[in-house]
């Protein structure tokens, strides 16, 4: 019998990339999802990692270190869309990202407040995040809005982004420091239980494993990549032109602020099928 050849099937696919940011790696665990979702578009990413953590960063300095960054990372990419994958960046900053960008669609991460407090069974939620995270008005009001009639522990946590970063590049992390940064997100109160935290920054996913282990008891861990990939993919215009074998011609990249990441980072986003560049504009 003959073997049935197919032609590759041509996709739909636009040049333009979708532009991904955090201020390290965490941002990758938005770029995973996004690569399921949305194979045929080419991917820029952008770690701001001259400026990490952005954790303690003071606001208006963060807010203005941002605003001039995107204007030249959309002069020098041209992204159809840009996704602030980092939460201490986005309930700062997405609203004058928009102002000052009025043509770039952006979509934010912001902590995921809201199907927290329609999942949680015992009423008790903590958001665990960066001290900025949990510092800033728009969570608090998100939580207002959300989970009024929940008891939500704001976590603000000195350490785990780093510790994520360290994780990622050296493949060790401290569990005894993972422990202790955890441990204030697990609540008891009559004989209830804390049974939610919420990943609010995006580099902590890739600690959940060690955080369950480390856990006083098992509780959901809310990770909202997926949900940020699915509203970028909506966001996104059809674009019908065909491409070679249903793949991107230029690579994904990954452009660095420090202009030199180490050779471990290089590796990790190489690892992400990033290609690591160096920027014209950073
Ligand atoms: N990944 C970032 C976030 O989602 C923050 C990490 C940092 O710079 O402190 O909040």
């Amino acid at each position: 019998m003959q073997p049935t050849v197919r032609k590759a099937e041509s996709v739909t696919v636009s040049e333009r990339p979708v532009l991904l940011f955090d201020s390290g790696v965490g941002g990758l665990t938005v770029l995973r999802e996004a690569r399921v979702l949305m194979p045929d578009r080419r991917l820029v990413y952008v770690a701001d990692d001259a400026g990490f953590p952005y954790g303690d960063w003071e606001e208006a300095a963060l807010r203005a270190r941002i605003v001039e960054l995107f204007s030249k990372l959309i002069a020098e990419h041209d992204p159809e869309i840009a996704v602030i994958a980092c939460n201490t960046a986005s309930t700062l900053v997405l609203a004058d990202l928009r102002a000052a960008f009025p043509d770039t669609p952006f979509v934010g991460t912001v902590p995921a407040i809201k199907p927290a407090a329609e999942r949680t069974r015992s009423g008790l939620v903590s958001v665990l995040a960066t001290p900025g995270t949990v510092k800033r008005q728009y969570t608090r009001d998100l939580i207002h809005e959300w989970a009024a009639k929940c008891h939500v522990r704001l976590v603000g946590s000195v350490r785990l982004a780093a510790l994520a970063e360290a994780y990622m590049r050296e493949g060790f992390v401290d569990e005894e420091a993972v422990r202790a940064e955890i441990a204030p997100c697990f609540m008891e109160e009559g004989g209830r239980r804390t049974d939610i935290v919420v990943l609010a920054c995006t580099h902590y996913p890739f600690l959940v494993n060690r955080m369950r282990k480390t856990a006083p008891w098992p509780v959901d861990w809310i990770d909202p990549a997926e949900a940020i990939a699915r509203r970028a993919l909506s966001l996104l215009a059809r674009d019908d032109r065909p491409r070679r074998n249903g793949l991107p011609e230029q690579p994904d990249i990954a452009v660095f602020t420090s202009q030199s990441p180490a050779p471990s980072v290089v590796k990790l986003v190489r690892g992400f099928g990033l290609q690591a560049a160096t920027s014209s504009t950073t």
